[in-house]
């Protein structure tokens, strides 16, 4: 377990917080796994109907630990979690709800796209600056946010780190509701619990017939593969080197 995930049980909603503020909720292998552990307890837990993230802090998530990235770039074996995190998603049978209060960098916009309700704070940014770190899109986002706001916006956010606010965000249908930053997480208590007292078999088949779950599951370990190549690139070094040093990278002296 993580002491940075935070899990508790609401009636019939299981709560999942990411609770490392000083971090901007960025994700580690730890916290993955904890929340890996979470999710999947719910989908086998008879009590548990509806599965709701939330973030303590001002930001949702800052994405995945990069440090934990620049580990992996310079060969250490330690897997990284995200993956598991990622299949656990797209597995979900039963409802997933989000309350972004904040921030939402990379795994922290792509998991939305798994979620059932979204909401979201006027204040909130969602980006997916795969490119910026010389990286891919993952959770099968390369698939489903064009899908969902179009090729050249999801191009956009993938390749120029292009943001998405609160609004836009409701306007593109990638979430429910935009609500000042202080009411989106009662406001997403308030669907998660409502969710639960509807019939709990219709919703997950419904869930089931909407989302085509082998082909996203294909998408994720096609994307999977090659993050995992182009972890390993002087590109990727780059990239993580420039964000502990607090500069810009240059990418403009290496070759592809
Ligand atoms: N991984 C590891 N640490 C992270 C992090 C990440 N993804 N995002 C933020 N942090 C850490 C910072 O290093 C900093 O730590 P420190 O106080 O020990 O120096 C702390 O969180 C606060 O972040 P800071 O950059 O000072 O806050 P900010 O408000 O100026 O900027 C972000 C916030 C999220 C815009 C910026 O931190 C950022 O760009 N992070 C990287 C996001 C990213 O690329 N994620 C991966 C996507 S795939």
């Amino acid at each position: 377990m993580s002491e940075h995930i935070k899990v508790k049980q609401d009636g019939a909603v299981l709560e999942i917080t990411f609770a490392r503020p000083d971090k901007k909720n960025a994700l580690s292998n730890a916290m993955y796994r904890a929340a890996t552990q979470a999710l999947n307890g719910a989908q086998k837990n008879g009590a548990i109907r509806v599965v709701l993230f939330s973030s303590e802090g001002d930001a949702f998530t800052a994405g995945n630990d990069l440090s934990d990235f620049a580990s992996a770039a310079a060969g250490k074996r330690d897997e990284l979690a995200a993956h598991g995190f990622l299949e656990a998603l797209a597995r979900a049978d039963k409802p997933i709800v989000a309350a972004v209060s904040g921030l939402a960098v990379g795994v922290g916009t792509t998991m939305l796209l798994h979620c059932d309700l979204v909401y979201v704070a006027e204040t909130a940014k969602l980006t997916t600056p795969f490119v910026n770190l010389a990286l891919v899109p993952e959770a099968a986002s390369s698939m489903l946010l064009p899908a969902r706001i179009g090729h050249v916006r999801a191009f956009a956010m993938f390749s120029l780190g292009a943001g998405i606010s609160g609004p836009e965000a409701l306007a593109l249908g990638l979430a429910n509701k935009v609500l000042p930053k202080d009411e989106v997480l009662r406001a997403a208590r308030e669907a998660a619990r409502t969710l639960a007292t509807r019939p709990l078999g219709a919703i997950v088949a419904t869930k089931k017939l909407m989302r085509d779950r082998e082909r996203i599951l294909a998408r994720i370990d096609e994307e999977g593969a090659i993050f995992t190549e182009r972890l390993q690139t002087d590109e990727a070094r780059e990239a993580f080197r420039a964000f502990a040093e607090r500069r810009q990278p240059d990418f403009t002296k290496l070759a592809s």
